[in-house]
């Protein structure tokens, strides 16, 4: 398949990108939470129990982010999750990077490892039937932050890592990230729609500059919102309306889809901006999901380490998926939501 072909497939209306692909740090965090501790055994089978969901995978799910953990791993009967997936018709992705780490300076800003050796990683991927990839660049608001060093230094990564993708016939998905934890004083909706169209400009220079074809990518972006901490409460149209704008100015009409992160919201609130963006009309590019924590933390919940409670679990994520489903075309109604 073309790598436009690929990024049309996994933008199908009505579907979007389950991220599953939470590091070994990340996913301890979350089992944590609920008190589990991070065992090999613990990790497959909450990933059994998503990708078993057969119904959400086949209905709502274009494409899954693994690891390189979960790329090559088997549920517990010896059924491999690559095998799963192409029952449900659901695009294997793979996340790439090696995490971010702290940048030189004492700005608090982080820059994301993981160019050396991808080429060959690439290749790999490839041959294990990996159709995209991720790779996520994090921008920090602060007193002092973003520096233009930080953004340059991210948006150079991100296109080094699209050229090697493309080269390699995978779909790079780019996810620059503003990160929503900064000061309430300084991180207003206004402020992060001020660095995200900086940071969209430096990214989408860079790819171009590396010969990335727009038309074989997607763009993995934050919503425009105020910080977690921020005073400043918009409504769900006045974020649709101002992410828009800013993406309206950024993003080029031959890029093929744009799957957003959910970034900490809670689970409705990434479901209702999602879909309140996709009543706007007249959009260049299809809009969807490419959600991590809003479409996992109920079914995670849920399964608590239990076998026994995979039904229980497939039902919570099957219905977030559909909500967001919903929400990718346009269609989700807060009472749909509660109904359930
Ligand atoms: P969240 O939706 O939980 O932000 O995760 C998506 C993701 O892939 C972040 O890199």
């Amino acid at each position: 398949m073309s790598l436009n072909s690929i990024a049309q497939k996994l933008m199908e209306p009505g579907k979007g990108i389950l991220a599953a692909d939470e590091s070994e740090g990340t996913i301890a965090k979350r089992f944590a939470k609920i008190n589990l501790p991070n065992t090999l055994d613990l990790r497959r089978d909450y990933r059994e129990m998503l990708f078993r969901s057969t119904d959400a995978m086949k209905t709502y799910i274009s494409g899954v982010i693994l690891t390189e953990e979960t790329l090559e791993q088997s549920a517990a009967d010896g059924t491999s999750f690559r095998a799963m997936m192409a029952d449900a018709d659901v695009i294997p992705g793979i996340k790439v990077d090696r995490g971010t780490f702290p940048m030189p300076g004492d700005n608090g800003e982080k820059i994301t490892e993981g160019l050396d050796g991808l080429r060959q990683r690439l290749q790999r991927y490839a041959t294990l039937g990996a159709g995209f990839a991720k790779w996520r660049g994090v921008i920090t608001i602060n007193d002092v932050a973003p520096t233009r060093n930080n953004i340059r230094a991210n948006a150079h990564a991100l296109a080094r890592y699209a050229i090697l993708c493309q080269e390699a016939g995978i779909v790079p998905v780019v996810e620059p990230e503003v990160v929503g934890d900064g000061d309430p004083g300084n991180h207003s909706m206004e402020r992060c729609a001020q660095v995200t169209s900086e940071v969209l400009e430096n990214v989408f220079k860079e790819l171009r500059l590396a010969g990335v074809d727009l038309g074989g990518m997607l763009l993995k972006p934050n919503m425009v919102l105020p910080g977690v901490n921020s005073r400043d409460r918009p409504s769900v149209m006045d974020v649709a309306k101002r992410t828009i704008e800013v993406l309206r100015e950024h993003v080029p009409a031959a890029v093929p889809g744009i799957a957003f992160l959910s970034g900490g919201q809670t689970d409705e609130e990434a479901t209702a901006h999602l879909s309140a963006i996709n009543q706007i009309k007249g959009l260049p590019w299809p809009l969807t999901f490419s959600y991590g924590r809003a479409l996992q933390n109920v079914a995670l919940r849920t399964w608590a380490g239990r076998r026994e409670n995979f039904p229980a679990a497939q039902a919570a994520f099957t219905h977030r998926a559909r909500m967001n489903s919903l929400a990718a075309l346009g269609k989700w109604e807060p009472a749909v939501d509660q109904a359930a």
